[in-house]
């Protein structure tokens, strides 16, 4: 039989000229395949003697090994050059600098919010709080505003239909409510005397246009103590819009006015421009809402007054549209935090 030697540098030429695996393959089809040099020798096995078949069989098999030797090595340095081409196109770029976080900032009637907080605090009055879904009680009658009373229409209100047909509950058309709910609670935690609070949050109002929304702001403030006038009323408000505007200059004018729950009550609009700006109501509590809530209006007397949020913000930071607070638009809101993205 003849000696197959010979095809193993051929074999080795060939596989090293092979660029791809695909090549490769194709190229080992040559030598081991079907129809290959090699197999068709194994073949040619059978028709030799049995005392000739070891000797050739295994002069084929180190052939077979030589050639299936030199296939492997190609084919694990072809599969490293195709693993190195892979790392190359997928490497990342770790000095590139890090995309920055959008960093948020507070949002203009939060910054008022935090401002009027800090500013009554720093003349002794604490924060209350009171919830938005309210009882018709205490968004109403607690605040001597009863059933069929006028004043009920002038609010636009948001009832919640509680699903049996009933609105007992309503979206609370004022922060007023909160001073009902404090006051009730201090009388039965025995709280000292003054009651001293202001209440800020959300309030809504069945109201659309450029300088009213469905849902705003106001911040309500509270006084009762045994020797509480008008005159500190007067006080308080004036000492908090100076600092709040920061002008010295400015004055407070209190027009007569009607609320169910203060009497008196008055209006109060302070100097702006040459003119006169309406900025909230305000008046000592009425009899009636302090008798609903067990205090003894004989030794008792506070004052209490309401203001706009979106209304001081506007003022402070010359915005002239109510609408931009809630439009979300970053082009406005960015105007009031020092991170731009
Ligand atoms: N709750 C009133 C409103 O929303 C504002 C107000 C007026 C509040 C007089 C008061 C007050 O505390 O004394 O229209």
């Amino acid at each position: 039989m003849q000696n197959l030697e010979y095809l193993i540098p051929g074999a080795q030429a060939d596989f090293v000229s092979c660029t791809t695996i695909t090549d490769l393959e194709n190229a080992k089809a040559k030598y081991l395949g079907k129809s290959g040099a090699l197999t068709g020798a194994m073949k040619g096995l059978g028709k030799l003697s049995a005392e000739e078949r070891p000797a050739a069989g295994a002069a084929i098999n180190m052939v077979k090994q030589a050639i299936e030797e030199a296939l492997k090595h190609r084919r694990e340095a072809l599969l490293n050059v195709e693993q190195d081409k892979q790392l190359a196109s997928e490497s990342l770029d770790v000095t590139l600098p890090a995309r920055m976080h959008a960093q948020g900032g507070l949002h203009p009637v939060t910054m008022t919010l935090q401002r009027v907080e800090a500013l009554f605090h720093s003349i002794g009055f604490s924060v209350a709080t009171g919830p938005e879904i309210e009882t018709d009680f205490y968004n109403f009658t607690a605040l001597n505003i009863p059933e069929n009373h006028p004043a009920r229409a002038m609010h636009d209100t948001f009832y919640v239909d509680s699903g049996d047909g009933k609105h007992e509950q309503v979206l609370r058309t004022h922060t007023s409510p909160v001073q009902v709910h404090y006051m009730e609670d201090a009388i039965k935690n025995n709280t000292e005397f003054p009651l001293k609070i202001i209440a800020s949050g959300r309030v809504y109002r069945v109201d659309s246009d450029a300088t009213h929304s469905p849902m705003f702001h106001q911040v309500e403030g509270l006084w009762v103590d045994d020797h509480i006038s008008f005159a500190n009323l007067k006080g308080v408000v004036q000492d908090f819009l100076r600092r709040f505007f920061e002008r010295d200059d400015l004055t407070v004018r209190f027009r007569p006015s009607f609320f169910p729950f203060t009497e008196p009550s008055a209006e109060m609009d302070m100097s702006w421009n040459d003119g006169w700006l309406e900025i909230g109501g305000c008046g000592m509590v009425h009899p009636e809402v302090l008798k609903h809530v067990g205090i003894d209006s004989e030794q008792y007397r506070g004052f209490a007054f309401g203001l706009g949020i979106e209304r001081l913000t506007m003022l402070r930071y010359g915005v002239n549209d109510l609408r931009h607070f809630f439009n979300n638009d970053l082009r406005f809101l960015q105007q009031f935090t020092k991170w731009k993205n």
